[in-house]
């Protein structure tokens, strides 16, 4: 089930409160309703782009847009075009596209940060998966693309060049200061470029397509920058607020994941003994995090060649342990299993024992496979499932469910003989322990 997004979503940068700062008291009444319109024109255009005909596009891509967001980047367009002839068609467009982008980079983002929860809902990954997520913020670049391609080659560059700054700054972010980058100063590259570069092309475009002087550009171009960098320093902050019903994301998501926040990163600026203290032990809690993250991985960093033995191996364990499952089904004992008794015969699931049952011409066998096939239409018909209870006993004593073990066995005994190419050692020893103890269990 697709998780529905919260309310009709923040317009107009309702949840911060910033179109209210931005412009109560402001000399010009007419501004705050131009910018207002100039937004709903927006709106419609990106409610039209994030449809798809394909229906899981569709879902995805209308997902995280109808969750919210302030839509920064088309105000801003749409205030510096009031520079020039207004908010064009061609404003409308562009300032369109931009926040496309935005939102494509969002579903990356999320993928990168492994955060949660985005614009109150929980993230598009943790719904689709990270390949459907990845692919949804390709979708919505394609479509950015599209919009831009027809306003020509001007606009194809600029954001061509924003992206560029954008994906950079993403991976400067990710890999971090090399040798000789001072760390403040290469995270406020970063944020420059990461966020600054596309708040800087929503001003630019304002004032280019609404026809405004052109000596207005640069100046937009410096002010976006800043505006960004403010903006993403702010995110920071933001990241660190107990209240996700108010910041729409999970606290701590950046640095839990390991991220240099500028918080974090000014501490390391200090030398008094509190904030060594608090630094080293956010590293350490950022290192325990990633540790366990891995814990899945047996067999992380070690040679090639015993890769394809855990293949096998980790497949015939499971197989025996599945056989498992399918005599513990039969067991009566449920303070034992912790499952009622004959949950999946009695809802027709076909497990071995049954199965193995077709497999003998005896009369006995024959017959109490028919028993069973009859308790499950009546039960699937509304009877009380206890009408089963007698079969089920003899299932569990006939000779399928000890061919059934014995099958348990020989696929554990195949997930040991696949261990060979391993060294002797505590992790084979381990291993073949588990793969006995999958075939051996009561639950
Ligand atoms: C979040 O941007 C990602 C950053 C670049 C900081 P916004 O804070 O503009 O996100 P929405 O669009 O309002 O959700
Ligand atoms: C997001 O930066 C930047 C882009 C999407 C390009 P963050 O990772 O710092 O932002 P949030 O906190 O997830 O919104
Ligand atoms: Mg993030
Ligand atoms: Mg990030």
């Amino acid at each position: 089930m697709t998780p529905r997004p919260s309310a009709a979503g923040t317009r107009l940068s309702g949840k911060l409160g910033l179109s209210d700062r931005i412009f109560a008291g402001l000399r010009s009444r007419t501004l705050l309703s131009t910018v207002e319109a100039g937004l709903a024109r927006v709106e419609t255009e990106l409610e039209g782009e994030v449809r798809s005909a394909d229906k899981l596009a569709d879902v995805t891509a209308r997902y995280l847009y109808e969750a919210g967001g302030k839509r920064v980047r088309p105000m801003l367009a749409i205030l510096t075009a009031q520079l020039g002839q207004g908010t064009t068609k061609e404003v409308v467009e562009v300032a369109t596209a931009l926040e496309l982008t935005h939102l494509g980079s969002l579903y990356h983002d999320d993928v990168m940060d492994g955060a949660d929860k985005r614009r109150g809902v929980p993230s598009a990954q943790t719904v689709w998966g990270n390949n459907i997520a990845i692919l949804t913020g390709d979708l919505l670049f394609a479509r950015a693309s599209q919009l831009m391609a027809r306003r020509g080659e001007r606009a194809i560059q600029l954001q061509a060049d924003t992206f560029e700054r954008l994906v950079l700054g993403q991976m400067h972010e990710t890999v971090g200061p090399q040798e000789g980058d001072e760390p403040v100063d290469f995270y406020l590259k970063v944020l420059a470029d990461k966020t600054g570069s596309l708040i800087a092309a929503a001003a630019q475009s304002g004032v280019i397509y609404s026809g405004a002087p052109e000596e207005f550009e640069q100046p937009m171009v410096a002010f976006g920058e800043k505006a960004g960098v403010a903006f993403q320093l702010l995110d920071d902050v933001i990241d660190l607020s107990p209240d996700p019903s108010e910041t729409g994301k999970v606290p701590g998501t950046d640095l839990r994941a390991g991220v240099p926040t500028m918080p974090y990163l000014l501490l390391g600026h200090r030398s008094d003994a509190a904030s060594a203290d608090l630094r080293s032990r956010i590293d350490e809690g950022q290192e325990r995090i990633a540790a366990a993250a891995q814990s899945g991985v047996i067999y992380s960093g070690a040679p090639e060649e015993f890769e394809q033995p855990m293949v096998v191996f980790g497949e015939k364990a499971g197989v025996a342990f599945q056989l498992l499952d399918d005599v513990i089904d039969l067991s009566p004992d449920p303070s034992e299993t912790g499952k009622v008794p004959g949950t999946d015969l009695r809802a027709g699931v076909p497990t071995m024992p049954y199965l193995l049952l077709g497999h003998r011409s005896d009369a006995a066998s024959a017959d109490l496979r028919a028993r069973i096939d009859d308790g499950q239409e009546r039960i699937a018909a509304g009877a009380d499932p206890s009408i089963l209870d007698g079969a089920l006993a003899e299932l569990r004593d006939h000779e399928t469910t000890h061919e059934t073990l014995r099958l348990a066995h020989q696929w554990s005994q195949e997930a040991i003989d696949a261990l060979a190419p391993l060294p002797d050692g505590a992790v084979r020893e381990a291993l073949t322990r588990f793969a006995r103890a999958v075939a051996d269990r009561s639950a």
